[in-house]
């Protein structure tokens, strides 16, 4: 499946930028192909619109804001955030308000991070408890991006096999047989649940207050259609490590990885920053193996491309919903 060339996928909400990079400059974002601009309107809330001046094309992102507006920076014509040009300075009596107008999109302020959503979104934005429980705190990790496709990305985190192998230097059970795994079926997604045997390198015992060389994590994921997912992870000590992650698609072959994690103990019990030392060490396991992938997907299991076993359960049932999805669209999936 082609990302940029699926229109339903214009459809969801995806977190684009972390909420405090968008400061009294316009940012520029590719999203699904499409060029788009963000900035802060008069009241402070995001704004997105296409990146494109609807005079002679320059790059709004590359203006400057004023007065809640993005001002394109190559003959000034201003816009506020439902795409409309405001003024053109050049006119005779510049107030007036001119006939045109550029594309523009939803933007939200959520979980510290700037959602866009192209064409009217199916769901809303996922919903986080934690995010609002007083007893977890958010770490944000990782805000980078990976040469590989957003499904892949997704894919692999609901995939109870791989632990052994590409984590082996970090939390691999040496054992390769994959944990079970049951499902429950949501309009927007699934959710899953496992119970995981996981090695404990020093690190962790200290980020885990548990001293074992191997412990247990209860693991309940979460796959928001097309390319968010959340992982709870709780430990036999009651502590629950929240992981968040979204790969936003920026084109067909080329992830912008959003990661932030919310837990419930305290800085004085495991500094923020080694919580993310070492799930810095498993993201970057993950990431070496999916860029060595194709980033584009085949959504039909009897493609003839790959061949499957029985732990490929939930990626396959991605696909499977992905198809239905499109056919929903009356969309063909279009491949490379
Ligand atoms: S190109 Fe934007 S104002 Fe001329
Ligand atoms: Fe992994």
């Amino acid at each position: 499946m082609l990302v940029t060339r699926q229109k339903v996928l214009r459809r969801f909400w995806y977190p684009v930028l972390p909420a405090e990079s968008l400061g009294i400059e316009p940012a520029g974002f590719t999203l699904l192909g499409t060029p788009i601009v963000l900035w802060r309107d008069e009241s402070g809330a995001p704004a997105a619109t296409i990146d494109r001046c609807c005079h002679r094309t320059a790059r709004l992102s590359r203006g400057y804001c004023e007065g809640g507006r993005v001002i394109c920076g190559y003959h000034g014509w201003e816009y506020d955030r439902t795409g409309a040009c405001v003024r053109i300075p050049q006119q005779k009596d510049p107030a007036r308000t001119p006939k045109f107008r550029i594309e523009a999109f939803r933007a939200a302020e959520r979980y510290g991070y700037v959602w866009v959503a192209l064409d009217e979104p199916m769901f809303d934005i996922p919903s986080i408890p934690e995010a609002e429980d007083p007893t977890f705190r958010r770490i944000p990790e990782f805000y980078e991006i990976w040469n590989a496709g957003a499904l892949r990305v997704m894919e692999n985190s609901f995939d109870n096999a791989h632990f052994t192998f590409v984590h082996r230097s970090s939390f691999g059970d040496p054992d390769p047989k994959p944990s079970e795994m049951s499902y429950t079926d949501y309009p927007w997604g699934f959710e899953t649940h496992s119970i995981v045997h996981v090695k404990n390198p020093d690190l962790q015992k200290k980020n885990l207050g548990l001293a074992d060389d191997m412990t247990v994590r209860d693991n309940t994921r979460t796959w928001y259609m097309p390319f968010f997912r959340k992982l709870r992870i709780r430990y036999p000590n009651g502590l629950v490590h929240v992981i968040l992650t979204g790969a936003t698609p920026i084109d067909d072959r080329t992830s912008q990885i959003v990661q932030f994690v919310y837990r419930n103990d305290t800085e004085a019990d495991t500094p923020a920053a080694s919580v993310i030392a070492f799930d810095r060490q498993v993201t970057a396991e993950d990431r070496a193996v999916l860029e060595s992938t194709d980033a584009d997907v085949p959504l039909d299991r009897n493609s003839g491309e790959e061949f499957h076993m029985p732990s490929d359960k939930p990626g396959l049932l991605m696909r499977r919903r992905l198809a239905e999805l499109l056919a929903a669209a009356g969309e063909a999936e279009i491949r490379a």
